[in-house]
């Protein structure tokens, strides 16, 4: 079987972000940061680290930051090189793109994940591609959609990041009915969006990471909006279940957070923050603190 190497990355930023409302009245959800970085450096970061080559932005009104986030800032550069600014120069080149190499596709209307990645479709053309979440935020000492680059070297089809949730949170997620447990990676024989507890089909829930064949954008073609009046891209990454290609589930190695609720955001910002060598000491101390100062007032 000859697998084709992943070089195209979908980003789906094109959300209205209500839960981080007021901020993201007039600031992207992407470009709120972690420590010192936006949510979307992360995972520009992770998909370059996984061999990432053409970056394909889904937007909407209002994220105009982010595509000024990625241009080239000629007189700050000259600002920090005079003043010998080598660090933070560095930092920002680290920011800049390749000509050419990010595209921008606007969503007009939120329909969902599912439409978002079906605006991409004539980017994408026909080949497999992988899509990232920036607001699932995902610390490993390999980044993940590396890891997953490389089980999916060894399965093609589909692929789809997966974690264990406890039955009550599985209302959340897309989940996955398992037929094969090959350890890190399953074969999949469902997939079900936001199940009741009682009815998910197993604890493996799918978040921000997949790598997908081209036949689900057909899918995405022929879908009618589902649950909620959103297109979702569960339901046409389920619809290849059964068919050439399998859809996989691959258990990464590290910690998800999610930064698109506000106590995912705060718990990656204790973590990330306490990370940073430069801040660990002062930043570890504060919390120390603040815990003894609530456990007095208790
Ligand atoms: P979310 O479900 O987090 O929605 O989308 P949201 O609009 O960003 O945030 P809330 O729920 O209102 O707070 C998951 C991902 O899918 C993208 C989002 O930008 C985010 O990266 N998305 C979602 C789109 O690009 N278009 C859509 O129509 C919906």
């Amino acid at each position: 079987m000859k697998i084709k190497k992943i070089t195209k990355a979908v980003f789906p930023v094109a959300g209205m972000g209500t839960r981080f409302l007021p901020a993201t009245k007039s600031v992207p959800k992407e470009i709120m940061t972690l420590v010192d970085r936006p949510l979307i450096q992360y995972a520009i970061d992770e998909a370059r680290a996984a061999g990432i080559r053409e970056f394909i932005f889904v937007t909407s009104r209002g994220k105009s930051a982010l595509e000024d986030y990625f241009d080239v800032a000629p007189d700050l550069e000259n600002t920090l090189r005079k003043a010998g600014k080598k660090e933070l120069l560095a930092v920002l080149k680290g920011t800049n793109m390749d000509s050419g190499a990010i595209a921008y596709v606007r969503q007009n209307r939120p329909l969902g994940l599912g439409h978002a990645v079906w605006c991409a479709r004539r980017l994408i053309g026909n080949e497999p591609f992988a899509v990232l979440l920036p607001d699932d935020v995902i610390a490993a000492e390999k980044p993940c959609l590396k890891q997953m680059v490389e089980a999916y070297a060894e399965t093609g089809g589909n692929m789809v990041a997966t974690m264990e949730v406890s039955p009550e949170k599985a209302s959340s997620y897309g989940v996955l009915d398992v037929a094969e447990d090959m350890g890190a990676i399953v074969r999949a024989k469902g997939m079900v969006e936001k199940p009741k507890a009682s009815e998910a089909p197993s604890n493996l829930a799918v978040i921000g990471r997949y790598i997908l064949s081209p036949n689900v954008l057909n899918n995405l073609n022929k879908m009618k909006q589902g649950a909620g009046g959103e297109i979702q891209l569960t339901d046409a990454i389920a619809q290849e279940i059964g068919g050439e290609e399998s859809v996989y589930g691959y258990r990464f190695r590290g910690q998800r957070y999610d930064c698109g609720s506000k106590a995912g955001f705060l718990q990656a910002t204790v973590a990330f923050g306490l990370a940073r060598e430069d801040l660990q000491r002062e930043f570890s101390d504060f919390l120390h603190d603040m815990m003894a100062q609530q456990k007095a007032a208790q």
